[in-house]
């Protein structure tokens, strides 16, 4: 985790601020692929941010550096005091959710198994009250406590997608990165995923860095959207709601 004493000056409370960052994969140490340059945003408190850009523009690039993926990367990155001083503390912080519901989840675990465990190192929940616990989950994100005893193949793409976030949910995050969470899924199940999502944000009080290519899903569910090309934001679409015919 890189977080440095960099001061955001704007009246409202950032939970994340991005400045000069730039990034690059080393092609077997001979020549430096450079995706983010120069890449400045913030995230505040509360809000939904969408990020959208074409394939390969660096969108997940951005949310790998930003949950202390090994990428390697310079300039600064600020994160709220409440992200906490260690590793443990930081996962819990900010969680991401990942593209393929098929690949997120360990297919030999159930339901039970997949959500138990979070709650059990992160929050310590008791073996008593863990069924409770993997109950509620289960309830916000709508799903029947019936699945509990399912493995990944036995859900739909959806239901999978659900228990991922239901996951992410487990340790209380206060920065939820959905990277293209919906790109897998059929037109209907995509909304039912956005409607949680937004449910969620006003249940919960989350904080979201939504990433797709999906602009009517981006426009949504965000408050503000920034577009990356070519690993550089162009587009940065201020307090209103961004319009793709603008
Ligand atoms: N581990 C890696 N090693 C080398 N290059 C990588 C690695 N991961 C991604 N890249 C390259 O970095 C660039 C940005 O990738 P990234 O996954 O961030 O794009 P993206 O905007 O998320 O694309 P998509 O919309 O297809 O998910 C691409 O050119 C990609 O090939
Ligand atoms: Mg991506």
């Amino acid at each position: 985790m890189k977080t440095e004493n960099l001061q955001c000056r704007h009246n409202r409370a950032s939970l994340i601020c991005v400045r000069n960052l730039c990034a690059c994969y080393s092609a077997s140490g001979v020549q430096e692929n450079k995706i983010l340059q120069n890449v400045n945003f913030d995230l505040f408190a509360g809000e939904c941010l969408g990020l959208v850009g074409e394939s390969g523009s660096g969108k997940s690039t951005i949310a790998r550096v930003l949950v202390g993926a090994p990428v390697s990367h310079t300039g600064t990155i600020w994160y709220a005091p409440d992200a906490g001083k260690s590793r443990l503390e930081f996962c819990r912080w900010v969680q991401l959710i990942t593209q393929s519901p098929h690949t997120a989840l360990d297919p030999m675990w159930t339901v039970f198994k997949t959500l138990k465990e979070p709650l059990q190192i992160h929050r310590k929940i008791s073996r008593e009250g863990v069924r409770d616990e993997v109950e509620n989950l289960l309830a916000a994100v709508h799903l029947s406590k019936d699945v509990m005893g399912r493995k990944p193949a036995e859900l739909s793409g959806g239901q999978k997608q659900r228990i991922a976030v239901a996951r992410a949910l487990a340790v209380r995050p206060r920065v939820l990165i959905c990277d293209e969470i919906i790109s897998a899924l059929d037109s209907c199940v995509r909304h039912e995923i956005l409607e949680l999502l937004q449910s969620l944000r006003a249940s919960r009080g989350l904080t979201l860095l939504f990433i797709s290519h999906d602009i009517p899903a981006v426009e949504f569910l965000s408050d503000r959207i920034i577009m990356l090309e070519d690993g550089r934001i162009r587009t940065f679409r201020g307090e209103s709601k961004w319009s793709a015919r603008s």
